[in-house]
């Protein structure tokens, strides 16, 4: 398989092995290489797994042959090191399968498929016919049931509906998807505590229910940005204000990983820290008009957030 010839990882190992022992590997989307090197450097100090995530808008605009490159050079010298972290590449969000046939043939370990506003049956028989593809390039396939409320790079989703447990247990067992993300509550964006989740709180009962089927099966969860305060803070200093902006709190996120969520997508917290570090340089470092200084600064701005989030979400919860 060519994702094994690159020396990548297979997500649906990584997620049974992160089930089998509670923590949950994070699955950080990707934008420029600035920040995949952050996140490959964070992986290679903490010795941990991760999912390097690229978003279909991203397949078609970013350079995906040298993120590839460089994913593959980084594998390479953890094994001269004899760091035995994986290290996954998954296409998040597609709603093409003419983009998940182009993953397949690129070497991506994974992909995710977007049928969440699909009507339930339909979407049964289309998600058998993509397992069909995925298999067949032994790529771990996601897939969503219930709809996540909030902003996924440019959409906009403006209604909330949690996963009902029955139906997601029907869509395991008749589509064969190796993982599922669920709606219990996160949301895509800054905005985590909103007129659909105004507690802050997960509908842990909806994890327990599958589970009581489905005892090792690997749950995902999407919108799941912690928004650190210190972030909106420092923010709100170099006068951007993002009143709103709350996340999901730690210990909400360590409950759902005891009840098999093994995998945490994160996105708009790696943005904030970009943005955030990216002003502060400017704001304080004003005539300094070294591009190589800045993009070290926020590189390791963005390595100290993988750093410590990749810790929090992979230490052994029980
Ligand atoms: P956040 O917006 O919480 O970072 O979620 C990202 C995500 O779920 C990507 O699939």
């Amino acid at each position: 398989m060519k994702y094994e010839e690159y020396g990548l990882g297979n997500t649906k190992e990584m997620l049974l092995e992160a089930n089998m022992n509670n923590y949950a590997v994070p699955g950080f989307n990707c934008d420029s290489i600035l920040q995949l090197k952050a996140m490959l450097d964070a992986a290679e100090v903490t010795k941990k797994d991760i999912i390097i995530q690229i978003s279909e808008s991203g397949l078609y605009s970013l350079d995906i042959e040298t993120i590839l490159e460089i994913i593959k050079r980084k594998i390479k010298y953890l094994k001269e090191k004899n760091n035995k972290i994986k290290i996954a590449l998954h296409l998040d969000h597609a709603k093409k399968i003419e983009s998940i046939k182009k993953v397949c043939l690129m070497g991506f370990s994974s992909v995710m498929f977007d049928g969440s506003n699909m009507e339930f049956y339909k979407h049964i028989e289309l998600m058998k016919e993509i397992e069909k593809l995925t298999k067949e390039y032994d790529v771990t396939l996601e897939g969503e049931l219930g709809i996540i409320f909030g902003k996924e790079e440019k959409n906009i989703t403006k209604t909330m509906q949690y996963t009902d447990p029955q139906s997601a247990i029907e869509f395991i067992t008749k589509t064969g998807v190796d993982s599922l993300a669920v709606s219990i509550g996160t949301s895509h964006g800054i905005d985590k505590i909103n007129d659909w989740n105004s507690e802050g709180k997960l509908k842990i009962d909806i994890l327990k229910e599958i589970r009581e089927k489905m005892l090792n099966f690997p749950i995902v969860l999407h919108g799941a940005s912690s928004i650190p305060e210190r972030e909106i803070d420092k923010l709100e200093k170099l006068g951007v204000k993002l009143s709103t902006a709350r996340g999901i709190e730690d210990e909400e996120i360590n409950k759902a990983i005891v009840l098999n969520v093994a995998k945490i997508n994160i996105n708009t917290d790696s943005k904030i820290v970009f943005f955030r570090a990216l002003r502060e340089f400017l704001e304080n470092k004003k005539t300094d008009l070294e591009i190589r200084d800045i993009n070290e600064y926020v590189k390791g701005e963005l390595e100290k957030y993988y750093i410590e989030k990749i810790n929090k979400l992979t230490k052994n919860i029980k």
